[in-house]
């Protein structure tokens, strides 16, 4: 059994994707185990894009997390991690699969509707960034 940090960003949330979004989830077998909508203030953003700081994006993608409410999840399953970056597409969503949410909804490589993390190191570190034990509910 594996855990994500998914995120619905700024984009997502203001397109009414919320549902879509985790109707994807629920209907592919993946289990919500944590869930809070909240507006992330640039040090929590920072925090979270920590890896990215180098990035000539890094700035625009600080501005734009920070820029209306975003919904943040735990999902659990079987290779939970595989399965939500599947159901999202490509970062670019001009590369991402038909039928993934990226290439669905995603309007640029910025605002690409969902985060999802990339490996289990990477998880853990933006669940606990997001969530305690307490609030992630089996
Ligand atoms: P995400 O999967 O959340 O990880 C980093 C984010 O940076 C990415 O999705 C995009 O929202 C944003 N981004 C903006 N430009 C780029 C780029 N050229 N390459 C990768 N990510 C980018």
């Amino acid at each position: 059994m594996e855990r994500t940090l998914s995120l619905i960003k700024p984009d997502g949330v203001a397109k009414n994707l919320i549902g879509e979004v985790i109707k994807r989830f629920e209907t592919a077998g993946i289990k919500i185990v944590a869930m809070k909508k909240m507006q992330l203030t640039k040090s929590q953003a920072e925090g979270f894009y920590a890896v990215h700081k180098e990035r000539p994006f890094f700035g625009s993608l600080i501005d734009f997390m920070t820029s209306g409410p975003i919904v943040a999840m735990v999902l659990e399953g079987d290779d939970v991690i595989a399965k939500n970056r599947k159901l999202m597409g490509a970062t670019n969503f001009k590369e991402a699969e038909e039928g993934t949410i990226r290439r669905e909804f995603a309007t640029d490589i910025e605002k690409n509707v969902v985060h999802g993390s990339d490996a289990p190191e990477t998880a853990a570190f933006e669940i606990n960034h997001f969530f305690n034990n307490m609030e992630i509910v089996g």
